[in-house]
């Protein structure tokens, strides 16, 4: 059938030439790309004409000054900007195997040809778009680039297939994600373990939050973790500026994987800030303790009820702000009821209840921060964190060395159009 009948096609769901293709010898035109033509002598822009023109007030040898006199106040100069560097083709890496196929993007392992290190590319799913690149993946690459720490994923570049809807983020590679780690390792992690993963997860939220920025997705898939005992916080495909004005349709409750969703964002909560993420924080840790993910709701009804179930239904003087939201007064709460915490945690220590008590905290201004948490004194009582270099490594299921399938968790929410502020996708 001709295209004209078949309508237009969504060029990004055929896949690239670079998904198919087994050898180098078909790699396509894209392979080696005709070197960009550079100017020798670069033109003048008119700012800097501008900045050059004499001006009748200053003496002539002062051209620091004039500059500062021909600009703008409001526009940096341009030569604050940074360069303009066409990104490379996906052929500059050799496909090795595909890692998984998330709500958003593929992601495939892959080698650098030029310096044989091995990376991570995540393809990012651009077929819905209708106008232009989408602004979703742009706050993703933004995000990951003025969130740069140890403990998140390194992004290398941004490279281009066949076509402009083949957009791929170029990461460092990392072997393991917790959830698949968590399912396949023999035994749980020791607490001193714990207390490891728990503090360069809590530095890295805190890198993020420092720097305005929410993840809006924690949760152990996206946590990813190498053999070196060292974790590394991924997918920032969520991930929003926090701290300017909102607008007025608030902001998309449509955020956070279910099982991890603080309870504000699920009762309707217009505004909310870095606590929903300290909120996931605190799920996670029950489950690296449980080595299960601790609410495993089908619904959000559900949810909202095991969460009742384990901290005892809101009251006044926990969640002074509860009767106030939304959707509060669509739930009838259970009769009061003492939280559950010590029986689901029977080998806590005080203190490691103390801090997952203050994570998973109701009202969302008494939850715990991270920079609050890092000091916790749960991590100076004995087992002392475990030193990276003793964690025990293990077969890489992304890499091929092994693969079963984890346990099903829900997928991330659906983007929402709410975010298409511009002014998101600047940075901090
Ligand atoms: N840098 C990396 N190194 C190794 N594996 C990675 C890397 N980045 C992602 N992965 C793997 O790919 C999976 C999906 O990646 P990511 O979470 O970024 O995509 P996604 O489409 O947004 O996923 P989802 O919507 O399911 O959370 C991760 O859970 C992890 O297993
Ligand atoms: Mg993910």
């Amino acid at each position: 059938m001709s295209e004209s009948v078949s309508g237009p096609s969504t060029p990004s769901r055929k896949r690239s030439k670079w998904e198919t293709n087994d050898d180098d010898v078909d790699e396509g035109p894209s392979l080696r790309p005709p070197p960009p033509k550079r100017r020798l002598k670069p033109k003048q822009s008119r700012a800097s004409e501008l900045s050059q023109a004499p001006s009748r007030s200053e003496s002539p040898t002062s051209s620091h000054s004039q500059s500062r006199l021909s600009q703008s106040v409001f526009v940096p100069p341009r030569t604050f900007h940074p360069p303009f560097i066409p990104s490379r083709s996906v052929y500059c890496y050799e496909r090795l195997n595909s890692i998984e196929e998330g709500s958003y993007g593929i992601v495939f392992r892959a080698k650098d040809k030029q310096t044989g290190d091995i990376v991570a590319l995540k393809k990012l799913k651009l077929d819905e778009e209708k106008q232009g690149f989408p602004i979703t993946a742009l706050r993703e690459i933004n995000a990951l680039m003025a969130c740069r720490h140890d403990n998140v994923v390194g992004v290398r570049e941004v490279v281009v297939g066949e076509t402009l809807t083949q957009v791929f983020i170029v990461m460092d590679f990392i072997e393991h994600d917790l959830k698949t780690l968590l399912t396949v390792m023999p035994n749980p992690f020791l607490q001193s373990e714990i207390k490891t993963l728990m503090l360069q997860l809590l530095s890295a939220v805190a890198h993020c939050h420092s720097n305005w920025i929410l993840h809006r997705d924690l949760k152990t898939s996206n946590l990813l973790m190498n053999n070196r005992g060292t974790i590394k916080v991924a997918d920032f495909g969520l991930a929003r500026r926090y701290g300017d004005p909102v607008g007025v349709g608030g902001m998309t409750q449509l955020v956070v994987t279910l099982w991890y969703r603080a309870p504000e964002i699920l009762l309707g909560a217009k505004t909310y800030s870095t606590a929903v993420d300290m909120w996931s924080v605190g799920c996670i840790f029950a489950e690296l303790l449980l080595k299960e993910p601790l609410f495993q709701a089908k619904s959000e009804i559900e949810l909202i009820s095991m969460i009742f179930k384990l901290l005892g239904p809101p009251a006044n003087n926990s969640w002074p702000e509860y009767p106030n939201l939304p959707l509060a007064k669509t739930i009838t709460l259970p009769s009061p009821q003492p939280n559950q915490f010590r029986q689901k945690f029977q080998y806590m220590t005080a203190a490691g209840l103390d801090l997952l008590m203050s994570l998973l905290t109701y009202d969302p201004d008494r939850r715990i921060s991270a920079e609050e948490a890092l000091q916790h004194p749960y991590f100076s009582e004995s087992p002392l964190p475990k030193h990276p270099d003793m964690f025990a490594s293990f077969p890489s299921a992304a890499a091929g060395e092994r693969r079963r399938k984890p346990f099903n968790s829900p997928s991330a929410p659906m983007r929402a159009a709410d975010n298409l502020l511009l002014a998101d996708v600047d940075a901090p």
